[in-house]
């Protein structure tokens, strides 16, 4: 039986021997998308590629992409622990031809590598085509697929886009029949969303480009683009349709399991799938440099975190018990994935140090919620005021309380609570204007409530786009600045450091992505609207920044280097005073 890691290495073997360049799976957090939280496909890196915006020395490459789900578009959060196939991390194996071959040479590779090298049934597959490719049904007959196994879709979901705008086109999916003694229907049928039929690989033909108008062009090379699940292919080739059963994922369980003193298999069972899956994005999150915070990308991987710690509550554990399994996920994934390797010591360290302090609150506000929902009686909502409580005063997220009370078979009045939140803030505001502070201030505040924290990736880059999500002048919001006006840019992600603990703020440039002469000089970085908002102070040398633009930012570095000698000497000498 193949190994997860088995399967991975067949897939990028098998496309190595076909000509493909194997590069390595790039960051979860993107560095050229200024408006995807987490890299969620693997055909996130190579996204300019197919629009010929940017060319490098291979035609074909394969690559096993590292994906996190838990946020933004595809959120899956909620269902992990709870179904087959539900995950905030997995792997996506692909192929991509970037104007080099098309769906003659796609289609076959596909069902060699399906069939030949990985063994599976032929009879077993089926496959969809957009309802108009006439052009893949006669390669997929030429192939040896029957005509009755070829379904045509008419939907989007046989044609793929990676977002509301970019590079698109229609796709044609192989699936599985896992037999009848499960539930379920093949693709197109009312039952298709059931067990018995499940994607296993999605191939993309690559060859529009749609804008935010609507409007699509075709685009001047046609490409390839192809994912398949591997926690599905381990599954059926390990001849389970559950994902939580395959060898990679029941390592995991069973780590957690022997950290708890407790049964994989118990009445524990869903608290062991959460944890194991939930350490995978996490680690991975934090080895890509995301750290627990309040705000963005760190908020995500913090109810991430603190979801998981909350099963390992359930399941007894006095102790924090996260950190204990990095061991097993670094034995499991640490030959595929080296910067797991490197990142081991910083990663449990984060995750003991966050597990600490939130069993805390946690037992505290457990009981909280246990006395709430004794008070309310059978059926009733919990309000969005103890809601808010949970999350303000406990640390609960949102989601976690949630996750608490599905067990119970209870919900969350959201409505109450988004208006529990928007009180609080309100209140906050009114705080600081009465501070004295300037009257313009309060405008960083109103962005920060409608726009939301800017992520700061400052730690491992000084280089990365950006999405412009307004711009201010005067203290007042406006839609553009012009060549030879200054104002403040208010970006949605930055790798300039906003002044703040004693270290001044970068400055460097932005180039527009549309015409890289249109340049402005970045001469500060502030955190406004209670430290939410990264502002940056601009004079625009050329061409018209607008709102809703996407940037690429790049900090001056050689004065970043000064400033990082100056503010370390600072702290050398405090300790040296301090010690005196
Ligand atoms: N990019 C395609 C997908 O994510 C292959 O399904």
């Amino acid at each position: 039986m193949p190994s997860l890691n088995d399967i991975r290495s067949t897939f990028l073997g098998y496309f190595e021997k076909q000509g493909h360049q194997v590069v390595p799976s790039s960051p979860l957090v993107p560095r050229n998308d200024p408006t995807l939280m987490f890299t969620n496909s693997g055909m996130v890196q190579f996204k300019n590629l197919f629009t010929g915006v940017e060319t490098r020395d291979y035609k074909r490459a394969t690559t096993a992409q590292k994906c996190v789900r838990a946020g933004g578009k595809h959120n899956d959060l909620d269902n992990v622990g709870y179904t087959a196939r539900h995950h905030t991390f997995f792997e996506m194996m692909g192929n991509f031809s970037f104007g080099d071959y098309f769906k003659t040479e796609a289609i076959p590779f596909a069902w060699e590598l399906v069939t030949r090298e990985l063994d599976i049934p032929a009879e077993r597959l089926l496959v969809t085509i957009y309802h108009t490719d006439d052009e893949a049904a006669e390669i997929w007959k030429k192939v040896g697929v029957p005509d009755d196994r070829i379904i045509r879709i008419d939907t989007t979901d046989n044609f793929w886009m990676m977002g509301p705008t970019g590079p698109c086109g229609p796709c044609t999916e192989i699936f599985f029949d896992h037999g009848d003694k499960y539930w379920g229907g093949p693709p197109g049928s009312p039952e298709e969303d059931g067990d018995r039929f499940v994607e296993i690989w999605n191939l993309v033909f690559m060859q529009n480009e749609q804008f935010e108008d609507g409007s699509m062009r075709a685009l001047d090379m046609q490409s390839i683009d192809t994912g398949m699940g591997i926690e599905r292919v381990a599954a059926l080739l390990q001849g389970t349709n559950d994902n939580y059963s395959t060898d990679l994922i029941r390592a995991l369980i069973e780590a957690s399991a022997d950290a708890t003193s407790s049964d994989p298999d118990g009445p524990g069972k869903t608290h062991h799938r959460v944890i194991a899956d939930h350490l995978r994005s996490t680690s991975f999150l934090i080895a890509d440099g995301v750290m627990p915070s309040n705000d963005g990308r760190g908020y995500v991987l913090r109810r991430i975190m603190r979801r998981a710690m909350r099963h390992a509550h359930m399941l007894g554990a006095k102790d924090p018990v996260m950190h204990r399994l990095v061991p097993a996920l670094v034995r499991q994934m640490g030959q595929a994935y080296p910067e797991l390797v490197r990142a081991q010591p910083l990663i449990e360290e984060t995750l003991k140090l966050e597990e600490t302090r939130f069993k805390q609150t946690l037992d505290r506000g457990l009981k909280l919620l246990d006395d709430e929902l004794v008070r309310l009686g059978e059926g009733a909502k919990l309000p969005g005021q103890a809601a808010f409580k949970l999350y303000d005063t406990y640390g609960f997220p949102l989601d976690l309380t949630q996750d608490a009370l599905r067990e119970r078979g209870r919900e969350v009045d959201t409505g109450g609570f988004d208006e529990a939140m928007a009180e609080q803030k309100a209140k906050a505001r009114a705080a600081w204007s009465g501070s004295g502070e300037a009257a313009d201030l309060a405008i960083w505040f109103e962005i920060a409530d409608a726009k939301g924290a800017t992520d700061f990736l400052g730690y491992d880059t000084e280089t990365a786009e950006g999405q412009m999500l307004t711009l201010v002048k005067d203290g007042a919001e406006v839609d553009a600045l012009e060549a030879g006006e200054s104002g403040w840019v208010v970006m949605n992600q930055t790798p300039f450091y906003g002044e703040s603990g004693g270290q001044v703020g970068d400055s460097g440039w932005m180039r527009r992505l549309e015409d890289e002469h249109d340049l402005a000089e970045v001469t500060d970085t502030q955190k406004m609207g209670g430290g939410k908002v990264f502002a940056h102070q601009v004079t625009i040398k050329q061409g018209r920044f607008a709102k809703g633009e996407a940037v690429a930012l790049e900090v001056d570095h050689a004065r970043r280097g000064k400033i990082r000698a100056n503010h370390s000497a600072t702290h050398l000498l405090h300790e040296a005073l301090r010690r005196a």
